[in-house]
């Protein structure tokens, strides 16, 4: 979106609508709804140089340290849904950052990615930060393709989203998002996704991601507390707790960057450290 021309600027002094921020025009640059080159992906192992080098929670009994995924991941059978609530936290620059850098870091629940390599079925929450400008976007996803923003939903800092994943299929499913303040909700019924990839019903997950950002993960923003709570997944048609989940903590430059795990049988918690 170009300001300079006459059109627009009658048209934003028409609507009295504030200018949109450098992270706003660069999002909706790139396209309406496709939010391209901004992805989740798999967890990648620490330090990984490529896509394909990632680290599965082989181990529950250990913490899993991984570049881009915070929280709490379970390894089962027949596992066709997966919800969470959590509150928008308020996203700032990490200790040591600059001004001139966006920093991002998304909230997410999800079914796949992890010991099943071929899909993920996800919704979350992205938070981006650079300068004094901030930017909170509601998105859903079906890696590895890139995120879809939910563009008739605005989230911000407080907001309380219950957010839920379904799959119908192998490759087919929803992903909801709930405002429990005003109950608002969008849903995306994906129905058939056999082209990217089926699932393999194998992973529940709660996370906080240090996302892709055009080819590389974005650097990753200071999101204060995540926790999800209300947290469970649905597991041979029973619906399950937490508890026994692997817990995953971000490592990068040599610094756990991240503090998670579980607390009762309904909470996952992730503090940026
Ligand atoms: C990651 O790379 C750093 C710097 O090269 C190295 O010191 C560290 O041991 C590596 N960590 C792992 C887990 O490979
Ligand atoms: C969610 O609820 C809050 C009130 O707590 C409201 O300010 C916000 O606009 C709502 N967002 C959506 C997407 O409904």
């Amino acid at each position: 979106m170009k300001f300079t021309s006459v059109a627009s600027a009658l048209l934003l002094a028409g609507a009295a609508v504030a200018a949109p921020s450098k992270l706003q025009q660069r999002r909706h640059e790139r396209s309406a709804k496709r939010m391209e080159g901004r992805r989740s992906l798999r967890p990648l192992a620490v330090n990984a140089t490529s896509l394909e080098d990632v680290i599965v929670a082989d181990n529950p009994d250990e913490v899993t340290y991984s570049s881009n995924w915070a929280g709490a991941v379970i390894v089962g059978t027949d596992i066709t849904e997966v919800t969470g609530t959590f509150t928008i936290p308020t996203v700032t620059i990490p200790s040591g950052g600059n001004s001139r850098t966006e920093y991002g870091a998304a909230a997410w629940v999800g079914i796949d990615g992890d010991t099943c390599e071929s899909a993920i079925l996800q919704t979350g929450v992205e938070f981006l930060i650079e300068g004094s400008e901030t930017e909170y976007a509601a998105w859903y996803e079906w890696y590895p393709d890139y995120s879809y923003e939910f563009s008739d939903f605005d989230v911000s800092p407080g907001d309380e989203i219950k957010a839920t994943v379904i799959a119908t299929s192998e490759t087919a499913g929803t992903a909801t998002l709930e405002n429990l303040s005003t109950g608002d909700s969008v849903t995306h019924t994906f129905s058939n996704e056999a082209s990217l990839g089926s699932l393999c019903l194998t992973n529940a997950e709660w996370i906080v991601e240090d996302f892709e950002s055009d080819s590389e993960l974005v650097p990753f923003a200071d999101f204060g507390t995540v926790t999800f709570t209300d947290a469970s997944y649905v597991t041979d048609g029973t619906t399950e707790g937490v508890s026994g989940a692997t817990i995953f903590d971000v490592e990068q430059s040599n610094e756990v960057v991240t503090s998670c795990g579980t607390s009762g049988s309904s909470e996952v918690y992730c503090t940026y450290e």
